[in-house]
């Protein structure tokens, strides 16, 4: 098996979008309020033989670069710290200082793995995902863990 590291271009706009749809709930993001379209996005994506195992999408704002989406297709393989490795070295490729990305309060898993990574909480938008909500009604009362999806947790490393 050989996996290899990939940025994304046009050609997998469609299969982008079709996993964003499946992972997010349609081919759109609410981040603090912003409608993001990720498939529009610079990324990376993590094939081994022909299947995407990974895929990562971010934006540069600034000195910023934002992680938009970011998903395991098979988690516990390293999969995870390869998208957040390549992600970090593109930020400073542009000249980035910091990393950032949004998640919500009921993922658990997300805050532990990114915290372990560097990341640290650098503000909480207490009923931000309930306002999200009024727009993008797929989004989930609550997750499968059964927390009720509230917040928006705001993430931050120092990279250069
Ligand atoms: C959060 C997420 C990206 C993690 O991806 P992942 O591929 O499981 O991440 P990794 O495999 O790199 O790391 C997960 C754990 O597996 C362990 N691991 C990695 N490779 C391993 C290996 N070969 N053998 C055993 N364990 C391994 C790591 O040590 C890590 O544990 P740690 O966080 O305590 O260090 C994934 O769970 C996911 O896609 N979640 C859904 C989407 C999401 O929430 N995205 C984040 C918000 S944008």
């Amino acid at each position: 098996m050989s996996k290899r590291i990939l940025p994304l271009d046009s050609g997998d706009f469609e299969q982008v979008k079709e996993i964003i749809i499946k992972e997010w709930g349609s081919d759109y993001v609410i981040i603090h309020g912003d409608i993001i379209h990720p498939a529009e996005l610079p990324g990376y994506k993590i094939m081994d033989d022909e299947k995407m195992v990974g895929l990562v999408t971010c934006l540069i704002k600034g000195q910023e670069c934002e992680i938009v989406t970011l998903n395991s297709f098979r988690e516990g393989e390293g999969i995870g710290d390869a998208l957040i490795q390549v992600v970090e070295s593109y930020a400073l490729s542009h000249q980035c200082k910091t990393c950032k990305l949004v998640t919500t309060n009921d993922n658990l898993n997300a805050l532990g793995f990114y915290q372990r990574r560097g990341f640290y909480i650098s503000e909480v938008s207490p009923g931000a995902v309930d306002e999200a909500r009024k727009v993008k009604i797929s989004i989930p009362l609550a997750a499968e863990n059964n927390i009720p999806i509230r917040d928006e947790i705001t993430l931050i490393k120092q990279i250069g």
